[in-house]
């Protein structure tokens, strides 16, 4: 069983999901200037309930953070501005992804102190005292009452030199599919592990999330991961550099077996999350001898990840929408540059629509290139007509729409052992879709030691195989080949709440 283990991870690393060589260019496609257009009202307050720290913070701190707006005419200044990370959160339940989240918004100025001692009354009113920090990001009263994130939650934060939006995803095993949309709108992944007692053990356990995020992050196309021992300050710890040095030892073969690169892709750092603890300031010497090394938002900020192309097709997934003086879409741009008064295609439904407005945060801008998350307001269609899973989309070079595609498929672990054969039925996740799907023809084996196609027929297959298969769903969907826009042809499929495999589009 051990030994298929190992197969299976070094299959996939090797089944080459990431994206990074199929990108070119670090681009930071737009440029500033001082605002003169504040997003409307309306616009947040129709949003998901997630965006209420952003609004609080808002609302909470008038501090006269300088608006910004891109143009045009600026577009050669856009190297001079500030980058844009999407920074997703991930690992075990309990791990204090939320707590470290709530803590960086904390740290950089986003919440004040009454705001914190409201939710210190809050979260010890529910018996959940050390929950206060978590509630920042857990903003809904089920999570609250849990101790436990559902959806991704989303807040921004400012570096010196990178805007980064994070997105905290939950680690418990039932919200896997929220972890999984979380992670592939990430650039990079902060990895968060408990150094608790018992807690680290649990999360790297098989069946454990800290193994299957890091897998699933991999795959989704999360480059670079900063790995976040948690908990530092916790009695069972106390700063030990033993324990430090025993997680990072046992990390480092489980990430590279994963596909990370650990010298080039990974680094590690001890931080707790709960006191703010080596997250905007370096730790102090008194209270850590031994970690030289930098704080958190000294790692964000040094991470280097290559962008999408700004000069690519247009394509932004939509992973929600609204009502608001037309209709509002939000996403993150894969591909492209989307510009003020923009004709555009919905997909896979050929709406035609003209870009009203783009908004970054509450900034109003004229242009927005890969990376940025976005809400556009577009006239030409109604909001009852858009789907989360469409593509907005360049009209000259609009995104494929197919029911059935060609795919390299990595079989990670099949329910109860079973094979995996034509007639096979699970759910896709690619980009913002999720749709049922099922295997109707398996086309050819791949040795995943030679990495060679086999000869002979193949009818069925197990655990670890990779297979060359086609896939049909119900529904046309917007895809396109692996090849062209990573981002968009790599897949998972997942039936019951696991998942099955994992997968990159061919043909189309
Ligand atoms: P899920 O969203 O359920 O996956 O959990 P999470 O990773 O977001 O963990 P959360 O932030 O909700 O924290 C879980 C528990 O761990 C809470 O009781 C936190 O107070 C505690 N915790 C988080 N960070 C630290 C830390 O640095 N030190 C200590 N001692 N406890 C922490
Ligand atoms: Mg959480």
């Amino acid at each position: 069983m051990f030994v298929w283990m190992v197969d299976l991870e070094e299959d996939i690393r090797s089944l080459q999901l990431d994206s990074a060589e199929d990108i070119n260019g670090v681009v930071n496609p737009e440029d500033e200037k001082p605002d003169v257009d504040k997003m409307d009202e309306g616009l947040l307050s129709g949003s998901d309930p997630k965006q209420e720290v952003q609004a609080q913070s808002v609302e909470a701190e008038p501090k006269a953070k300088v608006k910004e707006i891109l143009s045009v005419q600026d577009e050669e200044d856009e190297q001079m501005k500030k980058r844009h990370l999407n920074v997703v959160f991930i690992g075990h339940v309990d791990a204090g992804k939320s707590t470290t989240g709530g803590q960086i918004l904390f740290l950089s100025g986003q919440v004040d102190d009454r705001t914190i001692q409201k939710y210190e009354k809050e979260a010890k009113d529910k018996s959940r005292e050390s929950w206060y920090m978590a509630y920042i990001m857990d903003t809904n009263e089920e999570e609250r009452v849990k101790g436990k994130t559902v959806e991704v939650g989303r807040a921004h934060f400012e570096t010196d030199t990178t805007r980064f939006t994070i997105l905290d995803a939950p680690g418990h095993k039932s919200y896997v599919p929220n972890m999984i949309s979380g992670a592939s709108q990430a650039d990079i992944g902060v990895l968060v592990i408990s150094a608790r007692k018992g807690e680290f053990e649990t999360g790297y356990e098989r069946g454990g999330q800290t193994r299957e995020h890091v897998q699933l992050a991999k795959t989704l196309g999360v480059t670079k991961l900063l790995v976040v021992v948690n908990k530092m300050d916790d009695p069972t710890v106390n700063w030990s550099k033993e324990r430090y040095d025993e997680i990072e030892s046992k990390m480092i073969p489980f990430l590279k077996q994963s596909g990370y690169n650990v010298k080039k892709d990974v680094s590690f750092l001890p931080i707790s999350g709960l006191m703010g603890l080596n997250i905007k300031t370096r730790l102090d010497k008194s209270l850590c001898s031994w970690w030289d090394g930098p704080c958190l938002f000294e790692s964000l900020d040094s991470i280097e990840v290559p962008m999408g192309d700004p000069k690519s097709p247009f394509r932004m997934p939509i992973i929600d929408k609204f009502k608001d003086m037309g209709t509002v879409v939000m996403g993150k741009v894969e591909s492209g540059t989307i510009r003020d008064g923009d004709s555009l295609l919905i997909m896979p439904n050929k709406d035609h629509v003209k870009v009203v407005a783009i908004y970054i945060d509450e900034n109003r801008v004229t242009l927005a290139g890969p990376g940025e998350n976005l809400r556009v307001r577009l006239s030409g269609v109604e909001e009852e007509d858009i789907l989360s899973g469409f593509v907005l989309s360049s009209a000259a070079n609009p995104i494929s729409t197919v029911t059935e595609f060609v795919a390299q498929l990595q079989i990670l672990e099949l329910l109860d052992n079973a094979i995996f054969t034509a007639g096979y039925k699970a759910v896709l996740h690619v980009h913002s879709v999720v749709e049922e799907c099922e295997i109707v023809e398996l086309l050819q084996q791949i040795d995943p030691k030679t990495r060679k196609p086999i000869k002979k027929k193949v009818l069925f297959v197990k655990n670890g195989a990779i297979v060359l298969c086609r896939v049909q769903v119900n529904n046309v969907i917007c895809v396109e080949k692996f090849s062209d826009f990573p981002q968009l042809g790599r897949f998972t499929l997942r039936t019951e709440g696991k998942t099955v495999a994992v997968g990159k589009i061919t043909a189309l």
